[in-house]
């Protein structure tokens, strides 16, 4: 390494693929000491990795020391029973068995459900803004908006029961979105993911607000005593899991960067208006070209080659995901946001392998139906100011978006 990797510092947060460019073509795979991992940059790589058994996903014992040296905690605390028993931080077999115990939501059928809800609930986001408006801050006025409503409608997060659930999980947030300085503390940590676990057992034995109909939630709970492989406690984890994973900053960051690619690209407004093969590929363009999970993480459980560089058992990888999409071998004129393009579908912004997102599907619904409510209405859609962003790459979103709307 010739110069220290900047990949860690949150001054290239608004425009991270200079840098990504720059790093591949020089030293591809290298030590990040920000990070305290090996970065991971072309998407032959990434890919690669994703699919490699020696790359463990479980690694949250590790990452407790590193976030809070010298904590110990006993193994039946439940920092430990949720973090060993969900399918984001386990391995085959456990992982499989943990992912199949929630495969009655993600079924063909559920999810036909779902595209309607949600083509539904975007219409009436799209349409909660009054007649005459001009400019937004499209962040808390939109993309904030479709994905708590989705929640509610598609998942079945009581409407009354959002005030727990979302403070509980932003505040969790701060822990999984690393690497950072740890703003809350553990014993707090610890209690709002107690706290979300009560209140996640509770749902599904229906001592809490109502579910709606159809929902995941409701799926979940009418399976919850047909477990051959897993336990009562482990559908509670993966419920609680999927809380964090329904209001963590990802959907709402991929709806926002959705809509500054698009006010900043008037031709394929026009595109998406005239061809329907656009609209189908816009969801597979939107998060190519900003993934909104820009790195993910493993570990090496031996000793491993990655690009050409060997690399130590028991050593932290960050795969970037976001440098993956705009790599050149792959994405032709990657820096372009091309509605048009043949393969916006090979992205890596829901992983690859056994981890890809359980949420795709959804979030690819979100995305499509709220591109086609608002551009159906707005179709001049004009930058009205200068965005500004979160100072987090890992999860990268926006925190404002001034967007005039015509
Ligand atoms: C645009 C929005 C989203 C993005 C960019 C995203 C991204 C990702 C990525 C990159 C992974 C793989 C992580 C890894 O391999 O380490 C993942 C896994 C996962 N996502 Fe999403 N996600 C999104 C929305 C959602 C939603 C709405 C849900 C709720 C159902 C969800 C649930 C999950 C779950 C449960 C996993 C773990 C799967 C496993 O380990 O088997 N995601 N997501």
């Amino acid at each position: 390494m010739t110069a220290p990797s900047p990949l860690a510092e949150p001054g290239i947060v608004p425009d991270p693929y200079a840098v990504y460019a720059e790093l591949a073509g020089r030293e591809p795979v290298h030590w990040c000491a920000g990070l305290n991992a090996w970065a991971v940059m072309r998407y032959g790589d990434c890919a690669s990795a994703l699919k490699d058994p020696r790359l463990k996903a479980e690694r949250m014992g590790e990452v407790l020391a590193a976030k809070f040296p010298g904590r110990q905690l006993p193994q039946d605390n439940i920092y430990h029973r949720f973090t060993r028993n969900v399918m984001m931080y386990t391995d085959p077999p456990r992982h499989d068995a943990l992912r199949r115990s929630t495969r009655t939501a993600f079924t063909r059928a559920a999810h036909e459900h779902y595209d309607r809800v949600i083509r539904r609930v975007a219409t009436d986001v799209v349409a909660s803004l009054p007649a005459g408006t001009t400019e937004i801050d499209a962040v808390p006025a939109l993309a904030a908006l479709l994905p708590v409503r989705s929640a509610v409608h598609a998942f079945g997060v009581p409407e009354e029961d959002l005030d727990i659930v979302i403070p509980c999980v932003e505040t969790l947030m701060t822990y999984w979105s690393g690497p950072r300085e740890q703003p809350v503390e553990l014993d707090r940590l610890l209690g709002q993911l107690g706290d979300l676990h009560t209140y996640a057992a509770e749902l599904l034995d229906c001592k809490r607000g109502e579910v709606l109909p159809d929902t995941v939630i409701a799926r979940l709970a009418a399976a919850r005593d047909d477990r051959a492989e897993s336990t009562a406690e482990q559908t509670v984890h993966q419920l609680v899991l999927l809380f964090i994973a329904l209001f963590a900053p990802t959907t709402p960051g991929s709806l926002s960067s959705g809509m500054l690619a698009f006010a900043r690209n008037p031709r394929q407004v026009e595109r998406f208006l005239a061809d329907p093969a656009c609209v189908e590929n816009t969801p597979h363009e939107v998060v190519r070209y900003n993934a909104s999970n820009q790195f993910t993480w493993r570990v090496t459980s031996t000793e491993v080659e990655i690009g050409g560089v060997r690399i130590g058992a028991g050593r932290n990888v960050a795969l970037f995901l976001g440098a993956a999409n705009r790599d050149p071998e792959v994405f032709e004129r990657p820096d372009a946001f091309d509605l048009e393009r043949r393969n916006s579908g090979a992205h890596l912004s829901f992983g690859l392998g056994v981890h890809s997102c359980l949420g795709r599907q959804i979030a690819a619904l979100q995305l499509k139906w709220f591109f086609v409510a608002l551009l159906g209405r707005f179709p001049g859609l004009r930058p009205a100011g200068e965005p500004v962003w979160n100072e987090n790459l890992e999860f990268r979103s926006l925190r404002s978006l001034p967007l005039g709307l015509r």
